[in-house]
């Protein structure tokens, strides 16, 4: 496979590239850029954190489960890149040094590049800025303290160069019709969206997989437009996108993406590949489902649509024929009654004990509708039918809450493990339900509350 890209400011072209090698391999083992560090190998610490531009501006991603491929046509810059071509410092590498907030060689290039790329984009919310880099000798003061003082000063000449800076020859599918045609030819063809489930098969399980196509240049997958039916989100949709969009329709939603991961992982991931993974603990589908939200599939010229519960089949199960793939998924118009609670043992980058997302309508103080979505809580994400049969149609009241109490155990049969044992997901689920009530009765819950 050719690719080319721009490294620190030079122009790189690649011929005969393996489709998944990891840019960190690449950086430190072929080009000795040996800034860029290996911590976990798993999307976890951001010791390996890189800025990738391209026309729709600058992110911040994990090197170590993003493939070359997916770099063609943008430009890259390591912590070797963010400094001048001089040597003049950044300023946020001068605001480090003057207020002591690198304690090792270990994670600092990787808060040095977040920091480069917030300071970028001008943001001011370091804390969500920075979970994805971890410190583990718990030194975040000085750290947050230095990218204060560096959002101060104006973004240097050399990293606005590489916005402008883009190559353009085509080597992987460019729309979803082209896609298409490749899968009708090879169904067995891997699909790779941001890499972040299908990094760690390279990086942990060590799988080699061939052959493989890559969907981040397929614009039409990564349109939104309103449409009669709702919202269509292309499959190719990124997670901190998918945020943006959701904060004025269903803020609950927004805040259960910035939960998702760090801000490194919401950059990569896709919320096609958080549907067609099939993960029981996938945070996007209890929210969509919750939502009503429609799937679209293709394969070929033929399209097909289903309900996103219907989706799931069993664990590691769903319905999708080879060849055939998600093209997007389309959120019904309607009136905020969501609220989406994910608990997990920390607030930042975890996995989801139990995600359980309500949708509930009532009308003359009676329920009149239920839509109630949980993750974490069976072998797929799946919707809590006979609590929803138990309050339809009942007053919204806290005894017609305590009296579905028992539908819970019909709905679900959790695993113990090592996130959660199945008592504590049966109880919180129950609670949850009381939870989503009293919250609707303006009634405040001693919980934090999230902004995305
Ligand atoms: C550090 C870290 C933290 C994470 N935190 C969370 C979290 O908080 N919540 C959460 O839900 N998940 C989390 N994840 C899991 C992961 O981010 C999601 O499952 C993600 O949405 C996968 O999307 P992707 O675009 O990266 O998919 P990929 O890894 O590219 O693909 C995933 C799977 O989907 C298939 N696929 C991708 N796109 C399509 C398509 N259009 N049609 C058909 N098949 C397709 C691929 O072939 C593959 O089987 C985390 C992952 C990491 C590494
Ligand atoms: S090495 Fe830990 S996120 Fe990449
Ligand atoms: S400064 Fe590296 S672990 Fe804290």
């Amino acid at each position: 496979m050719d690719i080319s890209f721009r490294l620190n400011g030079e122009a790189i072209e690649l011929a005969g590239v393996s489709p998944t090698e990891t840019l960190l391999d690449w950086l430190r083992e072929r080009r000795r850029l040996t800034g860029t560090k290996e911590g976990c190998n798993e999307g976890d610490c951001g010791a390996c954190t890189v800025m990738v531009s391209d026309a729709q501006g600058a992110k911040a991603l994990n090197a170590c489960i993003l493939f070359l491929p997916q770099l063609h046509g943008k430009a890259v810059r390591t912590v070797e890149g963010i400094s001048g071509p001089d040597g003049t410092l950044h300023p946020v590498q001068r605001a480090m040094i003057e207020h002591h907030g690198s304690q090792c060689g270990f994670c600092t290039p990787g808060f040095i590049v977040s920091m480069a790329v917030a300071h970028l984009n001008g943001e001011s919310d370091f804390d969500t800025a920075l979970a994805g880099n971890l410190c583990r000798c718990t030194g975040y003061a000085p750290i947050i303290r230095a990218a204060e003082a560096a959002a101060k000063e104006p973004v240097p000449e050399w990293l606005r160069e590489d916005l402008a800076a883009v190559a353009s020859a085509p080597a992987l599918p460019e729309t979803s019709d082209e896609l298409a045609a490749l899968l009708e030819r090879a169904p067995e063809t891997v699909l790779v969206a941001g890499a972040t489930d299908v990094g760690l098969w390279v990086t942990k399980q060590l799988r080699e997989l061939a052959p493989v196509a890559f969907l981040h240049r397929c614009r039409d997958l990564q349109e939104v437009e309103e449409t009669e039916a709702g919202l269509r989100v292309g499959a190719g949709v990124t997670l901190d996108r998918l945020m943006r969009e959701m904060r004025g329709r269903h803020p609950y939603f927004a805040g259960l993406i910035r939960r998702y991961g760090s801000v490194q992982v919401r950059g990569a991931a896709t919320i096609g590949g958080n549907i067609a993974n099939g993960s029981p603990i996938g945070d996007g589908p209890p929210a969509l489902i919750a939502l009503g939200a429609v799937l679209h599939l293709r394969k070929g010229d033929v399209r097909r649509e289903l309900p996103l519960e219907d989706f799931f089949l069993d664990y590691g199960k769903q319905d999708r024929a080879k060849g055939e793939f998600v093209e997007a998924v389309t959120i019904p118009a309607q009136a905020d009654r969501l609220r989406c609670y994910k608990l997990s043992k920390r607030f930042d980058q975890d996995i989801s004990a139990v995600c359980g997302c309500f949708n509930i309508t009532v009308e003359d103080g009676v329920v009149s509708g239920a839509r109630i979505a949980f993750g974490g809580m069976a072998g797929v994400p799946k919707r809590a039918a006979h609590v929803e049969a138990a309050i339809v149609g009942q007053p919204w009241t806290l005894e017609t809450v305590e009296a579905a109490a028992e539908a819970w155990e019909t709905d679900f049969t959790p695993l113990s493990d090592m996130r959660a044992s199945a008592r504590y997901r049966l109880e919180s689920a129950r609670n949850l339900l009381g939870r989503y009530f009293h919250e609707d009765q303006g009634q405040a819950t001693s919980v934090l509350e999230v902004s995305a």
